[in-house]
Parts: structure tokens; C-alpha cells; sequence
């Protein structure tokens, strides 16, 4: 029978954080744990996951599936050198990364239909709507910041966002013009101070609609993101992922978040030089120990 493949995001929405490096190499650990995977490059208008794995030129890339230039998902899936490991390269089809509702949909249907225990979705930076909604099909989101303020603020921005547009859909799909209203002033703590915080909405939102609003509530409290803190050097780089963690508790009503660091390594530079993921090079260097433990934190035992 065919496998139904568990969906990871690996989200970072500042750019240069470590996403299509880590991407490439959790792929790798996972096939080494057993499992058969796909990584996918859905950083649509600057792919490069395929360059990672010293791939130059690719027959067919994810736009030629977007655009309907090929029928199948298969026919853009392409093999690596790594047993279990098969990739699905993005293109540069220029205003793709503006993708319809629609065209998403029917991507994920198909991906769905993969023949894989994990798909890996390298997203893009930033929080345009294309990459917050990729970040809501994944069934588990790794959240990838490094130590410094503004991309653990951007990284929180994010999840506001996120949270905020996970609302939005349900609210929207339930015809709720008041609850919509009400999130919308959410959205604007400064002329709505009163709705600060998640739990503020969620107390104005039960008023309004109360079983709506602990539909809502259902669907962030099964938000569970991993947050990879990346490029840590010292002990109080360790506790930057604390402070978002704090954040998304106070403020955002998320309180499932799980932090798991991820040494600065000078192999991953030396790899990436040779285009090639330092797993295969250097298998015991300390970011490979990380991906290991990585796997082991998403609950896969070899
Ligand atoms: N733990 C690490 N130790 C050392 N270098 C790292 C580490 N993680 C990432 N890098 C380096 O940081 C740079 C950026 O990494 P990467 O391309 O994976 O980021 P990205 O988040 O995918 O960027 P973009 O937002 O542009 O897609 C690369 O040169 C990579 O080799
Ligand atoms: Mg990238």
C-alpha cells in the first residue's frame, strides 16, 4: 500500500538563517534512520536546495508541474545520490512566488499522493501569504532562527502572522463577519489594546461566537512548532529560543513550543563549498550530532 508521507516545514522567515542547509541535511539523517523522504524547494523564484546536493541543471523543476508544462508530480521528482533520499527542485518562473489559493490546493493534493514517509518543504524567507500558507500544510513546523534579535523578532512576527491567518480561514470558511472584525482589531495592538493578547481575543471571541471561537481555540492549541535555534556559539545564544517560547505563551496563546539548538559548525561551509551536505563528508561533526538529534526530537527511531 502506498505511505501517506508526514509534511515538515522548515520555515525561517529571516533570510540566510540555515533553512535549505538544514533541509538538505535532515533529509539525508532521516534516509540514514530508515525512512524514505522527498525534499521539496519551495522557495519559488530562488531555489537552490538542488545545489546543495551538487546538482547544476535539472530536466524538469516544481514550475513545470505549477504552470501544467508536465501532468504528473512524479515527472518533476528527481533521484539524488543518497539511497531514499529523492528531491523536487524549484525553478525561477518569474511572479510564481505570488502562487493563487487554488494552485496551492491543488499542489498539496498531490503531494499528498507522494510516495514517501517524510516530505521536507524548504520554504522561503519572509511572511507573504504563499510562504505562511506552505508553513499551514506542513503538519509539523521547524521553525529556524539564529540567536540575534531581529531574526528571533521576524520569527516571531511570523507565528503572529500564522496564528493570525489560521484564524482568518476558519473565520472566513465560517461565513463570521463579527469574529473577522474582531481579529482584524486584534491585529492592531496600538489602537486595540484591549485585545493584546491571544487570550484577550479569545475572551471577546467567546462572547460573540462561542463555538466558533473554541473551534479556534482547538486549532492553536494543536500548534506544536519545533523551534531550531541555529548557528549557536555560546551558553546565552542556548537561551535565545526561551524568549520567543516566553513570547508565543504571553502572547500568543501557543503553549506547545519545543527548542532544540544547532551548533555554528565550520564543516557546514566546508560542505557547502563542495556542494555537497556535510552529513555525507563529515557524519560525526557537530551539526551532523544535531540533525541525529533532530530526528530523534521528531519522534523517528532508526
Ligand atoms: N550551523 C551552521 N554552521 C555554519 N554555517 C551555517 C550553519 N547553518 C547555515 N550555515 C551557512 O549559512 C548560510 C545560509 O544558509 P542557508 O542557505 O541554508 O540559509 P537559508 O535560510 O536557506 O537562506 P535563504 O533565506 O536565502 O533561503 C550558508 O552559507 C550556510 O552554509
Ligand atoms: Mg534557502
Amino acid at each position: 500500500m502506498a505511505k501517506v508521507p508526514k509534511i515538515l516545514g522548515v520555515i525561517g522567515p529571516k533570510g540566510g538563517v540555515g533553512k535549505t542547509t538544514i533541509s538538505a541535511n535532515l533529509a539525508v539523517a532521516l534516509t540514514r534512520a530508515g525512512a524514505d523522504v522527498v525534499a521539496m524547494d519551495l522557495d519559488l523564484g530562488s531555489a537552490n536546495l538542488h545545489v546543495v546536493f551538487g546538482i547544476k541543471t535539472v530536466r524538469h523543476t516544481l514550475d513545470d508541474f505549477l504552470v501544467n508544462k508536465v501532468a504528473s508530480l512524479d515527472e518533476v521528482v528527481l533521484e539524488t545520490a543518497v539511497p531514499g533520499l529523492r528531491l523536487i527542485a524549484g525553478g525561477n518562473v518569474p511572479g510564481i512566488a505570488s502562487l493563487p489559493y487554488q494552485r496551492k490546493v491543488k499542489l498539496l493534493r498531490h503531494l499528498r499522493k507522494l510516495d514517501c514517509d517524510f516530505l521536507l518543504l524548504d520554504l522561503a524567507a519572509g511572511v507573504a501569504n504563499n510562504v505562511v500558507d506552505f508553513a499551514l500544510i506542513a503538519q509539523k513546523s521547524l521553525l529556524v532562527t539564529t540567536p540575534d534579535v531581529p531574526s528571533l523578532m521576524s520569527l516571531y512576527s511570523f507565528l503572529k502572522t500564522s496564528v493570525y491567518r489560521r484564524l482568518q480561514l476558519l473565520f472566513k470558511s465560517s461565513g463570521d463577519a463579527e469574529l473577522q472584525a474582531l481579529l482584524e482589531n486584534a491585529g492592531d495592538a496600538e489602537a486595540h489594546p484591549e485585545l493584546k493578547t491571544m487570550a484577550d481575543f479569545s475572551r471577546q471571541a467567546a462572547l460573540l461566537n462561542p463555538e466558533l471561537a473554541e473551534r479556534g481555540a482547538r486549532i492553536l492549541a494543536r500548534f506544536d512548532p519545533l523551534i531550531l535555534v541555529n548557528r549557536v556559539r555560546t551558553a546565552s545564544d542556548m537561551k535565545a529560543g526561551q524568549a520567543i517560547s516566553n513570547l508565543m505563551d504571553q502572547f500568543l496563546g501557543l503553549h506547545r513550543g519545543e527548542i532544540l539548538s544547532i551548533h555554528e559548525d565550520a564543516a557546514v561551509g566546508m560542505a557547502a563549498a563542495r556542494m555537497q551536505p556535510v552529513l555525507l563528508g563529515a557524519p560525526n561533526c557537530a551539526f551532523a550530532r544535531d540533525m541525529q538529534r533532530l530526528v530523534q526530537a521528531l519522534g523517528v527511531r532508526s
